[in-house]
């Protein structure tokens, strides 16, 4: 095998392998999606691309290839084995109904055994074994095999393993092949099937080819895609035959930092400091991004992440502050995120001033802990006793699940919520649900509030000034909800004129067009587009006009209405402070 030692010289090679096949590099996306309500991070390399994977056009063609920064919170309770991470980089590759299995299993093939020179004994694979709903997928598995992968590497697995599903009830799904590098002690056998834990999956290609219908039915799609996923740190770790994600250049350099500050050994402690590498090192991602900890949302996972990161740094013995100084680790390992450095300032402020404020009560929290644990009768804390936990000492539900079993002991989930939903604070349930769903919610009603956040900024540049820039939105079926930079409130006439510009537009029925530039073409023309640096050399840009003006002009991948009619009534619900020097608008279209 060839070496590739780093995470910066595998993406080198990936892209430009992939750029050698005609892939135009997409860039790095932001972790927080921008306009879409259903998930809080992006999990996904695919995540930024599902209204090309449905069908919308993409500028920069039908062949793509990037690396995406993902968070999965739902592998949180797997972090301190050797391959489940929080924050996590994904190459991928795509094809927009263009090549489809036979050059995807091509080209991963190539790039494997090729680029990266991995004997062809060490890789298996694993398909999709077929049932009523799908054909086993023989095209994948012959593929495989006409490429010189044995028999025995290959394993057929049923739905829960091998199909990429829609994450609603309908939508583009299909069949995938995974592949997996031998990780085992002597010479590799069998397939992930029989060897599950000598296996490790580092490669998914999804063949997205049918679409799941309302009655559950499954029909060929039109346009069939090609998305696939390959973990950098589980890579780099398998390629230099590392015993873990944390034995990479990803981590290693903070683990390394935490066994200092602590004094022991990352053989003994192994897993609480896994836990806190992982935790602040997507900490310090989620704060690159301005998101500050707080009890909603991307803020609440943030909280959540970083106190589980200092309890853990307790349980080792770690005395005094400690996530700043673990955070300034995160910086050297990403010189290419500019982002981070530019941030800097912001993470590293904001770290300590959590780690300040749940200082303070962790320790009595932990004490209170412990008497209760010897007094309480049965098996199970009660809803008041965690949510108690939560509001007198801080400790996200979570925090208390984990002390629970630490502990042999349970917790009353059901009660917590109910007794967070008195002092309404936003349910767990709900914040949970948005990272298990995946692709966007490109329904009607999120794409015509998405139309009418265009016609809002432009509104609201026209009444109160053109210096007016969008600092956040965030669109569910019923409201969408509108971040501008502006340092006053608004007064009720102006709230005024913003609802009756915005509704003159939306009657006179103008047409929504797409077209595809440059970015410097698009800025010439005077489309407006806060998030340029997440943009390839060609964009989409949507414009409003009437006969005689451009109401509004922006960059953005959409999805849009065709027609400002379609809006029907905007209404402003509210208007408020969402923090320094940002206003924060609601409004519903009825
Ligand atoms: N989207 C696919 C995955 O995340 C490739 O595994």
């Amino acid at each position: 095998m060839k070496p590739v030692n780093t995470r910066q010289e595998l993406v080198k090679l990936y892209i430009d392998f992939f750029k050698s096949k005609n892939h135009k590099e997409i860039p790095n996306s932001a972790l927080i999606p921008q306009n879409d309500p259903t998930v809080l991070f992006t999990t996904a390399g695919m995540h930024p691309l599902v209204p090309f994977l449905l069908g919308q056009k993409h500028p920069l063609g039908k062949r793509l290839c990037n690396v995406q920064k993902c968070i999965r919170t739902t592998d949180i309770d797997e972090v301190g084995d050797n391959f489940h991470l929080t924050f996590f980089e994904m190459l991928g590759n795509w094809s927009l109904g263009d090549y489809f299995k036979n050059e995807s299993i091509e080209y991963s093939f190539e790039f494997l055994t090729k680029t990266l020179g991995v004997p062809l004994d060490m890789i298996a694979v694993t398909c999709f074994k077929g049932d009523r709903d799908a054909p086993v997928d023989r095209e994948a598995s012959e593929k495989w095999k006409k490429l010189g992968v044995k028999e025995e590497r290959i394993a057929f697995l049923p739905k829960e393993d091998n199909w990429w599903s829609p994450p609603g009830t309908t939508g583009p799904c299909g069949p995938d092949t995974e592949i997996f590098f031998w990780v085992g002690k002597g010479k590799p056998k069998g397939n992930p099937e029989v060897n599950p834990k000598e296996w490790a999956e580092i490669w998914n290609n999804v063949f997205m080819q049918y679409e799941k219908k309302k009655d559950g039915s499954f029909a060929e799609l039109k346009q069939k895609n090609v998305d696939t996923g390959m973990g950098v740190e589980r890579t780099i770790a398998t390629l230099n035959s590392n015993e873990s994600v944390y034995d990479t250049d990803s981590l290693s350099p903070l683990i390394k930092k935490i066994e200092k500050l602590s004094g022991k050994s990352y053989a003994k402690e192994t897993k609480s400091m896994r836990i806190i590498a992982d935790h602040i090192r997507a900490s310090v991602m989620i704060l690159a991004e301005k998101k500050a900890p707080s009890n909603v949302e991307q803020g609440y996972v943030l909280r959540r992440l970083i106190r589980r990161a200092i309890r853990h740094g307790r349980l080792i013995g770690v005395e005094g502050k400690f996530v700043k100084l673990i955070g300034e680790g995160v910086f050297p390992i990403y010189p290419d995120y500019k982002h981070l450095k530019e941030n800097k300032q912001f993470i590293l402020t904001e770290l300590e001033k959590e780690e300040e404020r749940f200082s303070e009560v962790l320790e009595k929290g932990i004490k209170y802990f412990d008497r209760l644990k010897e007094t309480i009768k049965g098996k199970v804390i009660d809803g008041k006793t965690a949510f108690l936990l939560y509001q007198s000492f801080g400790f996200p539900i979570e925090m208390t699940q984990e002390l629970a079993k630490e502990n042999n002991l349970e917790v009353n989930v059901i009660e917590y919520e109910e007794e967070q939903a008195k002092h309404r604070e936003i349910s767990r349930t709900a914040t949970e649900g948005k990272f298990k769903s995946g692709l966007a919610d490109n329904s009607a009603e999120t794409t015509r509030l998405h139309t009418a956040t265009h016609l809002l900024l432009a509104a609201l540049r026209q009444v109160i000034g053109t210096d007016i820039e969008q600092r956040g939105s965030n669109i569910t079926a019923e409201r969408l909800r509108f971040d501008f930079s502006h340092d006053q409130k608004l007064t009720p006439e102006q709230l005024k004129e913003v609802e009756k510009i915005v509704n003159t537009n939306i009657q006179k029925g103008l047409e929504v067009q797409r077209d595809e530039m440059t970015v410097d073409e698009a800025k010439k023309q005077g489309a407006i587009g806060v998030f340029d640096h997440k943009y390839g050399e060609k964009v989409s840009v949507y414009k409003v006009c009437d006969p005689h003006e451009t109401v509004c002009m922006e960059i953005c991948t959409g999805p849009h209405v065709s027609n400002t009619k379609e809006l029907g009534k905007f209404k402003i619900k509210k208007e408020e402070a969402s923090s320094k020097g940002v206003r924060r608008i609601k409004a519903v279209l009825e």
